[in-house]
């Protein structure tokens, strides 16, 4: 599914985070970021939808305005298109580690198995918009090099979301939307095993950096590895 292993030449690092609404994944970027910094690397820290100019203004019509979900999924695209192009595929191109809240992943999750669309035609998007961009050959798409997918219970993120801020278009609904959602992101999982680190983002904040920082160790990319 990643398609990349080996075959991209640009020496940068693109770390993903990835889970439903109120799984806590933002909340450990700063950490994040932290940790690349201290091993000397240059950090991006970029979201999406947004991450550009372009790319925010649409990301406030998708999260702010009701549409079809064929429309919504052509928004995110074009968001990410803009996104790779301005900033991600510079990025790595010069060695930076990007550090992305969300990126393709969240469209299948989100648009695929929330909203119920096609996933074939998510598919051709992914294939438009990411293929051989960032040093991969033209048709190798660029995808991270590893996603932390922060699970957690849809019931236990609405919880955590309870009150916290007022809601968004996604954030407003109901937890059995959530519930596919987080099986959208479970059968990407499946389907990229090596790609995808899970978390378990039912413990104690501590205990859900200590997983994150275990993984990246394991995957090699602290301590003066390249990647
Ligand atoms: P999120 O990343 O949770 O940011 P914040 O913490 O500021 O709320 O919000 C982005 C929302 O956009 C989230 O509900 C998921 C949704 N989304 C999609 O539906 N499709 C996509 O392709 C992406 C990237 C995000």
């Amino acid at each position: 599914m990643s398609g990349n292993s080996g075959r991209d030449t640009a020496p940068g690092l693109f770390l993903t985070l990835e889970g439903i609404d109120g799984a806590g994944k933002s909340s450990h970027l700063d950490a994040l970021e932290a940790l690349f910094r201290a091993q000397g690397r240059a950090v991006v820290r970029t979201r999406e939808p947004g991450g550009t100019a372009l790319a925010e203004t649409l990301r406030g019509l998708v999260l702010e305005q009701s549409m079809d979900p064929l429309t919504e999924s052509l928004l995110v695209f074009a968001a990410r298109r803009d996104h790779i192009v301005q900033v991600i595929e510079p990025a790595l191109l010069r060695g930076d580690v990007v550090l992305c809240d969300r990126f393709t992943d969240a469209t299948f999750a989100y648009q695929g198995a929330g909203r119920g669309f096609d996933d074939g035609v998510l598919a051709t998007l992914e294939q438009w918009v990411q293929a051989g961009r960032a040093g991969r050959p033209a048709t190798v798409l660029l995808q991270p090099h590893i996603t932390l997918w922060f699970d957690l219970a849809p019931a236990i993120a609405a919880q955590r979301l309870a009150g916290a801020r007022v809601p968004d278009k996604f954030e407003s609904q109901p937890v059995e939307f959530f519930s596919r959602v987080a099986q959208g992101y479970a059968a990407r999982a499946a389907a990229d095993a090596q790609r995808f680190v899970r978390i378990d983002a039912s413990q104690a904040r501590d205990q859900v950096w200590q997983q994150v920082e275990t993984a990246l160790v394991a995957r090699g990319v602290l301590g003066g590895t390249p990647r």
